[in-house]
């Protein structure tokens, strides 16, 4: 299964993403944690897109689909992948459909998660991530079983540099203008499935699966399937 998921910043995007990788073991093929490991890595494109993440601007697309390009190609993605964060643009979604098409290897879905500005805004404020595995929690919403501390590695849990008011206010303005446009793209191929982003992550993670009529997949294993 080949599975995009597109929505504003906080939608979900990166908690859904988890989940559907985990229930249909595919890739879960993260641009933004991708990025993230470079600056902490420093690596030169770290260094580059650095400049644009602090400021919660885009990296430029033909950098982006070069990365997105190689990494569908690995072993693990093989099986399928689901696209957290990527495309953000239509010269992205162009990139990524003429690799797809090389590689005989089509979109089965975009999953397009529907969340009000001021719920991202609380969400990214509440939001804390693990500096060792990138896991994400919520002070209010998603816990950790010890307070600063990842469930999954032991990892510190830190707040991410973008997701200070500011930032998060040029995100969503950057998402309206640049990203917005990939819903009616994508409607127009058909391959556009709406779910409201609200509610529990179990919850939207059974509408998700409900969209993209796959309800007696197998059970799911994430973290999200906690009760
Ligand atoms: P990226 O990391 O992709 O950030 P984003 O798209 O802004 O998305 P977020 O990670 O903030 O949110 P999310 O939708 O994944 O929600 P999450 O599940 O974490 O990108 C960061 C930056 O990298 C960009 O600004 C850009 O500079 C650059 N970049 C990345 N990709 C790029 C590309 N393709 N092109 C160019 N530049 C690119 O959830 C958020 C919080 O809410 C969490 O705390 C979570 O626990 C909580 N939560 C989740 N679901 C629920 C729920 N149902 N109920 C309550 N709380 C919930």
């Amino acid at each position: 299964m080949r599975l995009v998921l597109v929505g504003p910043p906080g939608a979900g995007k990166g908690t859904q993403a988890a989940m559907l990788a985990a229930r249909f073991g595919i890739a879960h093929v993260s641009t933004g944690v991708m990025l993230r490991q470079a600056v902490q890595e420093r690596t030169p494109l770290g260094q580059q897109a650095r400049r644009y993440m602090d400021r919660g601007e885009l990296v430029p697309d033909q950098v982006m689909v070069g990365i997105v390009g190689e990494r569908i190609e690995a072993a693990d993605a093989e099986t399928g992948f689901v696209l957290d964060g990527f495309p953000r643009t239509i010269p992205q979604a162009e990139g990524l459909a003429a690799i797809l098409a090389r590689d005989g290897r089509p979109l089965d879905a975009v999953v397009n998660l529907v969340v009000p500005d001021e719920v991202v805004v609380r969400r990214l404020a509440g939001r804390r991530v693990c500096s060792g595995c990138g896991a994400n929690y919520h002070v209010a919403y998603d816990r950790p079983r010890v307070a600063g501390r990842c469930d999954r590695c032991g990892g510190q849990l830190v707040q991410r540099e973008d997701d200070r008011e500011e930032t998060v206010r040029r995100r969503l303005e950057v998402h309206n203008r640049q990203t917005e446009p990939l819903v009616s793209y994508y409607r127009e191929q058909g391959l556009l499935r709406e779910v409201p982003g609200t509610g529990s992550p179990e919850a939207v993670q059974a509408a998700i699966v409900e969209a993209l009529g796959q309800a007696t997949g197998p059970r799911a294993t994430g973290r999200g399937d906690r009760p």
